[in-house]
């Protein structure tokens, strides 16, 4: 019993240092894109529900799509309040690189 203790809190420290690994180089776009946009954009960009356009053939400049993210446009609310700044820089970024 006692090793099976030691073993799950060494997982949990284990866990717990590899996130905060990944989450020094900036925010994951990634990441913020599969928690806050594939309900109505899919993985990959082109779900469209909700009317939702393809974001893979998307024209739409860097600070364009800050701007939807920010404040929303149509049926897409505004995540502004949701997220962080850099969160809406990342989750942008990510998005030019859906095809
Ligand atoms: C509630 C559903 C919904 C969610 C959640 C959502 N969107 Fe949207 N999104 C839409 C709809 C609908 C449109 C089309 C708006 C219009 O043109 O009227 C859109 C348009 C866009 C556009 C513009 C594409 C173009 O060329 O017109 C971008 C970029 C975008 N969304 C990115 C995101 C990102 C990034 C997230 C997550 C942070 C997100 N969306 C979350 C529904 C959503």
């Amino acid at each position: 019993m006692k090793k099976i203790l030691i073993l799950s809190a060494f997982a949990i420290i284990t866990f717990s240092c590899a996130d905060k690994k990944a989450k020094t180089p900036g925010v994951d776009g990634r990441k913020v894109f599969k928690q806050n946009c594939v309900v109505c954009h899919g993985l990959d960009g082109k779900l469209g529900a909700n009317g939702s356009k393809d974001l893979g053939v998307s024209k739409m400049s860097l600070d364009e799509r800050k701007a939807i993210i920010k404040n929303g446009k149509g049926a897409m609310v505004g995540l502004g309040t949701l997220l962080k700044p850099d969160e809406i820089e990342a989750v942008a970024q990510y998005t030019l690189k859906l095809k």
